[in-house]
């Protein structure tokens, strides 16, 4: 799922993306990465930011494979009673 960044919305945001685990490994995600890249270049986003729970640590790789970095930006949210830090990504958005 894409959109605007609510912070600054010259950036994209890429805000859930989620495989069913039973799929997991089989190129599910680097489809859907590229068909939320191809979306948000669309919307002509020239780049895009991402939140991921900071010991999300398969995500993480899986986000830095794919040419995102973390910028530094770090927030602490709630999840029914576990105060849980989140990490900002960020990626200039390529046509491919
Ligand atoms: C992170 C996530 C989306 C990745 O999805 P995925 O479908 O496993 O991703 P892929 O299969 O495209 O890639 C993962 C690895 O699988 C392997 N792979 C990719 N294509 C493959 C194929 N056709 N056949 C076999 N293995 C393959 C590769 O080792 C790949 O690693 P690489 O990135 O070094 O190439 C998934 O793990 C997920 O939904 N996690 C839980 C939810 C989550 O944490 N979301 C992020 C919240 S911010």
């Amino acid at each position: 799922m894409t959109g605007a960044d609510l912070e600054d919305d010259s950036r994209g945001l890429l805000f859930l993306m989620y495989v069913h685990p039973e799929h997991w490994g089989h190129g599910l995600g680097h489809a859907l990465m590229t068909a939320c890249q191809d979306a948000l270049l669309e919307d002509r986003f020239e780049a895009a930011v991402l939140w991921v729970l900071e010991e999300n640590t398969r995500a993480r790789a899986f986000y830095e494979r794919h040419g995102w970095q973390a910028d530094g930006a770090r927030t602490v949210d709630d999840y029914g009673g576990a105060a849980l830090p989140a990490l900002r990504y960020q990626s200039r958005l390529v046509p491919a």
